[in-house]
């Protein structure tokens, strides 16, 4: 692989424009930029102007790697296709959710269980946006103090549900979500399953407990849509083993990888402030005995998606930047 690596982007849509940025931005060792999705065409993405070609079994021939990035489901890209771009060489990394939870296919946020990489049969799930950003500041936590439960809200922004959430807030675009969104702030993201859990709440819950290993972590979230173009913000709550002063969690928090925390009580992030940006942001730190709270952002395009699918494919071909 002198001179690089043959990289398949499936999917032009929001993610697929992020994950073009950051190969670019982070100098990913690629010699050709592969972008595929339903329809040929000429676009620019990220400033460059792709030959958009058709994802197809052929499409991949050749491919080291396949950032997977269409729609989900029966019918979607990483359904239809992932096996065929395995079957014809690649490493597929897949954005969406349809084998997160595959016992066979690692999850995986590389600043908390990068080791889970070192056995994968050529297909790798990048986690949940809302899972990311909460797990990079709540890792360290819980590994340092042990942890009793976790309480999380989420108050999510509109890119998460790719162009037509975007559409949907700025256009009025009918549809996309069960209320108007604009003004609004919509308790529900996805669909509702019998124990009164969201899919979205699920898979924070779910996929915690498979990236941290730790199958029976109790976490409690209740994920809200609101009217924010980019940014995931999140409340979070978690009860851990053992008493804890404010000192020790503001230590913990601020060597763990992937975070940015001032330690001032003061300063706090925002959604405006965390787009555009590689990291966590954690603010409003509070802890009483066993309990710490704190206000954590991130970027849901980028560390939520395009940044940790990158990263990953880097700790694969060791390419650190
Ligand atoms: N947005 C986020 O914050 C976020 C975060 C984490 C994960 N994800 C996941 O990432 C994926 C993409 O999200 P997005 O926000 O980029 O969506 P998006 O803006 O709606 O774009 C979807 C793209 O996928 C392409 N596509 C759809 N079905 C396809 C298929 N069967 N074969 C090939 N291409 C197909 C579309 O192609 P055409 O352009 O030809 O129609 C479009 O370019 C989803 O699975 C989503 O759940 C999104």
């Amino acid at each position: 692989m002198g001179d690089g690596y043959t990289v398949a982007v499936v999917g032009a849509g929001l993610v697929g424009e992020k994950l073009v940025s950051e190969l670019r931005r982070r100098n990913f060792p690629a010699r050709e930029i592969r972008v595929l999705a339903r329809t040929a065409r000429t676009a620019t993405l990220a400033g460059e102007e792709f030959e958009i070609g058709v994802a197809e079994p052929d499409a991949f021939e050749g491919v080291d790697f396949a950032f997977f990035a269409g729609t989900e489901g029966e019918k979607g890209a990483a359904v239809q296709l992932a096996r065929e771009a395995i079957d014809r060489g690649a490493i597929v990394i897949d954005n969406g959710s349809d084998f997160r939870l595959d016992p066979d296919v690692p999850l995986v946020v590389p600043e908390v269980n990068a080791d889970a990489l070192e056995n994968h049969n050529g297909l790798i799930a990048n986690a949940n946006c809302s899972t990311i950003t909460m797990l990079l500041p709540l890792a360290p936590l819980i590994r340092t103090f042990g942890v009793k439960r976790v309480i999380v809200s989420t108050y999510q922004a509109v890119s998460g549900s790719g162009r037509e959430g975007v559409e949907a807030l700025e256009d009025g675009r009918e549809g996309v979500y069960p209320r108007q969104i604009a003004g609004n702030a919509i308790p529900l993201i996805g669909s509702v399953g019998e124990d009164g859990y969201t899919t979205e709440e699920r898979k924070m819950r779910l996929e915690s407990r498979k990236i941290l290993d730790l199958p029976d972590l109790e976490v409690f979230p209740t994920a809200v849509r609101i009217p924010v173009h980019t940014g995931h913000s999140e409340s979070v709550y978690v009860e851990t083993e053992r008493e804890v002063s404010l000192d020790e969690v503001i230590e913990v928090l601020r060597s763990a990888p992937g975070v940015t925390f001032s330690g001032d009580a003061n300063d706090y992030p925002t959604p405006l402030e965390a787009a555009g940006e590689s990291n966590t942001y954690v603010g409003r730190v509070r802890v009483e005995g066993n309990s710490v709270q704190f206000w954590c952002v991130a970027d849901n395009l980028l560390k939520g998606a395009a940044t940790n699918a990158v990263q990953i494919a880097e700790s694969l071909v060791g390419a650190r930047v």
